[in-house]
């Protein structure tokens, strides 16, 4: 099962948009999908049309006690899931409700059993291939609950001075945490969010980041798209939203996820002799 953190230190540059966006691309290819919203102000929870008060356990309450409960159990159906794609039914797609009791969990520590809260909580489930985890905008405790916990850490930059700067100090942090903490996290990785192609300083901030990052960068660009929040705000998937924009949106979404998304070969028969 693949784990997918999504995280920035910088606020505001698009992770919840990556987390939705990554979303609505595993649903339009039937991969099934479960949303983890770690963020306190649970946004990824409102985009994927869950509402707040739904009878379901939040993540702060299950990170209390992370022996005591089997995630699957407290996954609900996205919203999405009601929405047909060319007249056919998409992939699972369940969310792990956000809410502000996260914030308990904000505090960085170097206590192992307390940054393994989110991996031990993780222990026992098999029923997605991939886990896409939305981070709050800090370098705090619960967005190292949720390194420890993935396969992946997809980094989120816009291109401006200021978020390709954020960025180099956060891989930085993310190497000394994976080195010490984080056995199971394989790939680390940047995409840019909000690209204007015609923008002189948005290709100057992207060939900066080409020679800063390397490979590391990722091919896939998410361009500035001028209806993403009215398809936020109707809690909609972008691969069903009408019109050329979203379609050019949701096509760089399934690029981005073909660079990260290793689906499980099952290992072949043993031919008998
Ligand atoms: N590619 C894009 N094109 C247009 N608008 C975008 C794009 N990406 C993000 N936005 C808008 O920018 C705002 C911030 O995006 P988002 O909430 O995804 O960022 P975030 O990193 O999750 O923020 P926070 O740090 O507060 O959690 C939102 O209003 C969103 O609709
Ligand atoms: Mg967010």
């Amino acid at each position: 099962m693949q784990v997918i953190s999504i995280s920035s230190l910088k606020g505001g540059v698009g992770k919840t948009s990556i987390t939705l966006g990554l979303a609505s691309a595993a649903w339009a290819a039937g991969i099934s999908t479960l949303v983890i919203d770690l963020d306190p102000h649970a946004d990824t929870t409102t985009g994927l049309g869950i509402k707040h008060d739904a009878p379901s356990t939040d993540i702060g309450t299950m990170l209390r006690k992370p022996k005591q409960y089997r995630v699957a159990e407290h996954a609900v159906p996205s919203g999405w899931m009601e929405t047909e794609q060319d007249g056919e039914q998409a992939g699972t797609l369940h969310v792990i409700r956000g809410s502000a009791k996260t914030s308990l969990f904000e505090k960085v520590t170097t206590r192992r059993k307390e940054i393994n809260r989110l991996a031990t909580l993780l222990e026992s489930l098999e029923a997605y291939e991939l886990v896409l985890i939305d981070c709050p905008p800090a370098l705090n405790g619960v967005t190292r609950m949720a390194w420890a916990a993935s396969t992946d850490v997809l980094l989120v930059a816009e291109p401006s001075l200021f978020s390709v700067a954020g960025t180099e100090r956060t891989f930085r942090a993310l190497d000394l945490f994976q080195r010490e903490y984080a056995p199971k996290l394989k790939n680390t990785a940047v995409v840019v969010n909000r690209v204007r192609a015609a923008s002189t300083e948005h290709k100057y901030r992207l060939a900066e980041m080409r020679r800063m990052f390397g490979n590391r960068m990722l091919e896939a660009q998410i361009p500035e798209t001028s209806n993403w929040q009215q398809i936020q705000g109707a809690a909609w998937p972008v691969h069903a939203w009408p019109g050329d924009t979203a379609a050019t949106a949701a096509k760089t979404f399934d690029e981005l996820l073909k660079g990260l998304y290793e689906p499980v070969v099952p290992p072949r028969r043993a031919r008998r002799s």
